[in-house]
């Protein structure tokens, strides 16, 4: 949670090795993580190069829909988003976080950026800077240039081609600044709103994913996944609407 000494380490050329689970002592007894910086003899001197850049001026805009990194202040909404039945619904285990759960993702939020695993973004009203969502680039298969996305939306803000914006925004950063090879999303065979989302903003329909997810509660069977994958030469659709 210390991403201004983790960004010195970077740029003295330290590299981001893993995390040592509650390596940490407090005064008071309790433990944290720690995340390993690591600097062989040999190494440049540096800085590291990042797999995930920093957004230009901080943010990604198409002057309707923003996306900015996640903050700790953006907790309060991220877990009235991600306690709702339908959004809980679309999860790799349909179960809502805790609170401190999404505290946890949101103090770690530049930290995982830095570290090159996720970009979680505030999804934003660019006009007022409200925030009305959430996306996120988890950065799955660096050896092989591949990374997924995942997104959601309050219902007060769902109907009007933000998510579509979104996607597109963070397609098209994802297959410049980062250069990724490829860009992949999952939906629920059922989840209609979100295929028609990847249809407009470009993707394409793979197939199906059988039994991909594990199965909700024991003995149930477990759920297919249809694969959307989206390429640095497929064409960037207008944004909608
Ligand atoms: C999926 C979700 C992000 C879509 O957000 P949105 O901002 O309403 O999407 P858009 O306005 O960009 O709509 C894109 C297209 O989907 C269509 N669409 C939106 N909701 C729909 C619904 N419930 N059923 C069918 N189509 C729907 C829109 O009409 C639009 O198509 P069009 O351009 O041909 O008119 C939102 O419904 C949501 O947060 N759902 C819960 C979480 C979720 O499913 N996340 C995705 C997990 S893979």
């Amino acid at each position: 949670e210390n991403p201004a000494s983790q960004r010195v380490a970077l740029a003295a050329g330290f590299h981001p090795e893993g995390v040592r689970r509650a390596a940490g002592a407090g005064r008071d007894g309790d433990r944290y993580d720690l995340l390993a910086w690591v600097r062989l003899a040999d190494d440049p001197p540096g800085p590291v190069p990042r797999l995930l850049p920093d957004l230009p001026d901080g943010r990604l805009t198409d002057t309707v829909v923003t996306l900015r990194r996640l903050t700790p202040a953006d907790a309060e909404v991220l877990y009235r988003l991600h306690t709702r039945a339908e959004v809980v619904a679309t999860r790799v285990r349909p179960v809502a976080p805790t609170r401190a759960d999404i505290d946890r993702r949101c103090a770690v939020a530049e930290s995982d950026w830095l570290t090159g695993r996720a970009a979680d973004f505030a999804l934003c009203d660019a006009v007022t800077g409200t925030m009305v969502g959430g996306c996120a680039l988890i950065y799955d298969e660096p050896a092989t240039g591949q990374a997924m996305i995942g997104y959601s939306l309050l219902p007060g803000a769902r109907g009007r081609g933000l998510a579509t914006r979104a996607v597109r925004l963070l397609a098209g950063w994802a297959c410049g600044p980062v250069g990724l090879a490829r860009l992949w999303a999952g939906t629920a065979p059922w989840n209609t709103a979100s295929q028609r989302v990847l249809d407009r903003a470009g993707f394409h329909r793979e197939g199906v994913m059988r039994a991909r997810l594990p199965a909700p509660t024991p003995g149930a069977r477990r759920p297919d996944t249809v694969l959307w994958s989206f390429l640095p030469t497929d064409p960037h659709p207008l944004p909608p609407r």
